[in-house]
């Protein structure tokens, strides 16, 4: 199975993509986590992509077509791969074509996880991310068994500097503007699966194995 998941910031795709790595046994590549592990550790790389993620904006295309062809080398995504957060502009999903291509792969489905704007931004403002793993959970929706510690690691939970309303309404502009033009890249090949994200995380996982054929 190789998937995308699309669908605008806070729409679930990091938590149903835990989900999803456990189901078919395949890994996430998640652009946003790879960023945070290279701001992180204070990388080249992650001093440039802070600059845009505290903004909300998407860091050029350039930087992060390279970084995700050099995931993609890694032999793990041979068995399949669920993209998370990438691609997120029509040049950069232009680049994973011809990058699938050369690999002799092709995307399976692409998953449209459709939540509306102000659901986002409930859940975006209660989210908390684990330190070390970068497993999520919501204040409300997800607790975590122990306040402020990762269920699965036992890391410190925090708050995503870019997890703040207004650059949660930057974020969701660039959706619009940007990224939701894909969900036609990929009608046009056949490969769009909406799921409406609204709901409990199992149920949003249920109708998205459904859609895969997989339930
Ligand atoms: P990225 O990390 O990809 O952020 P995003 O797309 O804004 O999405 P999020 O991670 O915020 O949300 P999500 O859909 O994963 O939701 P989650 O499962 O956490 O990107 C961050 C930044 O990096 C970008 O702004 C950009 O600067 C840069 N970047 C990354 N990729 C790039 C690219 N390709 N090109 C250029 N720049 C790039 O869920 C959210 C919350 O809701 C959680 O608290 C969760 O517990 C809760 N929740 C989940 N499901 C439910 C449910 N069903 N009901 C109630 N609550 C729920
Ligand atoms: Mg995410």
């Amino acid at each position: 199975m190789r998937m995308i998941l699309l669908g605008p910031p806070g729409s679930g795709k990091g938590t149903q993509a835990q989900k999803l790595i456990e189901h078919f046994k395949i890994p996430q590549v998640s652009t946003g986590d790879l960023f945070r592990a290279a701001v992180k550790n204070q990388t080249a790389l992650g001093k440039k992509a802070k600059e845009y993620m505290d903004k909300g904006a998407l860091v050029p295309d350039e930087v992060v077509i390279g970084m995700v062809e050099e995931r993609m080398k890694q032999p793990d995504t041979k068995k399949g791969f669920i993209l998370d957060g990438f691609p997120r502009t029509i040049p950069q999903a232009q680049s994973l074509d011809k990058m699938l291509d050369q690999l002799k792969m092709k995307v399976d489905a692409v998953v449209e996880v459709e939540v509306p704007d102000a659901e986002v931004v409930r859940r975006i403002s209660g989210r908390r991310t684990c330190q070390n793993c970068s497993a999520m959970y919501h204040v409300e929706f997800n607790k975590p068994k122990v306040a402020g510690k990762c269920d699965k690691c036992g890391g410190e939970l925090y708050q995503r500097d870019d997890d703040q309303e207004d650059v949660i309404k930057s974020r969701l502009k660039v959706y619009h503007d940007q990224t939701a033009p894909l969900v036609e890249y990929y009608g046009k090949k056949g490969l769009v699966k909406n799921v409406a994200g609204q709901g409990s995380i199992d149920e949003i996982f249920h109708k998205i194995k459904q859609a895969l054929g997989a339930a």
